[in-house]
């Protein structure tokens, strides 16, 4: 089984600038490379989610420019359906990503553009397309009313719902008792439950949180540490794999969030799903790019067939 996902998100350009530093306010710092290329979570997420073989759409809302042609042609090749409208001002997604050269960090700063105009309507525009999909996945790069109309849509119909809390906020009280899983990265954690996601202790205190919070499960993910789970009867961590030295990690979350969705809808268990979900993102850090990073079904399967 293929699995259905539905994403809603954002596409955005990916403008990378690697640097030795940031500059400072006023300054021109002669920088030490650029690349041009796709990202946005909603949309790297779908991409990840089509290269491994899920029936994908996403919903979300482009420009009329350039940039959203580099959408259209991306989820064509991905085998990612668009359920897209067109803004006639807004420009396309487009995100400024500031590399440090030494240590491979990065600092970004995403223009939404014509996706900060989606609206709860454009969920129920595409509501035949939420209730038949076996997983709903959405981030918070959209506006939230639209996030929230989406996760409502998906569990009225009894899909699997699955929150990106990225970029990080607070949320109001009642979101995440509609999303069966909610997964945020450590300063993501923290930003909604107030817990410093430090250690393994941390971790743990976050995810109470969240399912205190309402959510079906917490998975919190800690980088090169793995992911810790939390579900009613569940605390577990589920390690890294690295099955290469890291390239770039910008998409790496992304990766993780398309491959879990992707494990659930073809109908793995919550456990096997993860760990699914954690070769997809093994596998991304070793490559440059957002979307250029996302790994197919076989890479994925040789990588966990190796253990
Ligand atoms: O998660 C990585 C993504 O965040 C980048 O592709 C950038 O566009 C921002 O949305
Ligand atoms: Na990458």
């Amino acid at each position: 089984m293929a699995g259905r996902v539905v994403v809603l998100g954002v596409f955005n350009a990916d403008t990378t600038y690697r640097a030795e530093r940031m500059p400072r306010i006023g300054e021109t710092l002669r920088g030490l490379g650029f690349a041009l290329g796709p990202g946005g979570k909603g949309s790297n997420q779908a991409v990840a989610a089509g290269r491994l073989g899920a029936e994908v759409t996403i919903i979300t809302r482009l420009g009329k420019d350039a940039f959203a042609e580099m959408a259209l042609d991306l989820w064509r090749g991905a085998g990612v359906t668009p359920a897209v409208t067109r803004s006639p001002e807004g420009h396309t997604g487009a995100a400024f990503i500031f590399v440090e050269a030494a240590t491979g960090d990065n600092a970004i700063i995403i223009a939404p553009g014509a996706a900060a105009e989606l609206s709860p309507a454009d969920l129920d525009a595409n509501a035949a397309t939420i209730r038949a999909a076996d997983v709903f996945l959405t981030q918070l790069e959209q506006p939230l009313a639209a996030a929230a109309r989406g996760l409502a849509l998906a569990r009225e119909a009894g899909v699997a719902t699955i929150l990106n809390p990225a970029p990080g906020r607070e949320l109001p009280a009642d979101l995440l008792r509609l999303c069966d899983y909610v997964t945020p990265n450590e300063t993501e954690a923290e930003a909604m439950t107030g817990i410093a996601v430090a250690d393994a202790e941390g971790a743990r205190a976050a995810a109470d949180a969240l399912l205190g919070l309402g959510a079906g499960a917490a998975v919190i993910t800690l980088g090169e540490r793995g992911v810790f789970w939390r579900a009613p009867g569940i605390a577990e961590l589920v390690p890294a794999m690295a099955p290469g030295p890291v390239a770039e990690t910008v998409g790496a979350g992304d990766a993780f969030n398309g491959g879990f969705a992707t494990g659930l809808a073809r109908g793995l268990a919550p456990r096997e799903a993860l760990r699914f979900a954690s070769a997809v993102a093994g596998i991304s850090v070793t490559r440059p790019g957002a979307a250029a990073s996302m790994p197919v079904l076989a890479e994925v399967e040789a990588l966990l067939a190796r253990g």
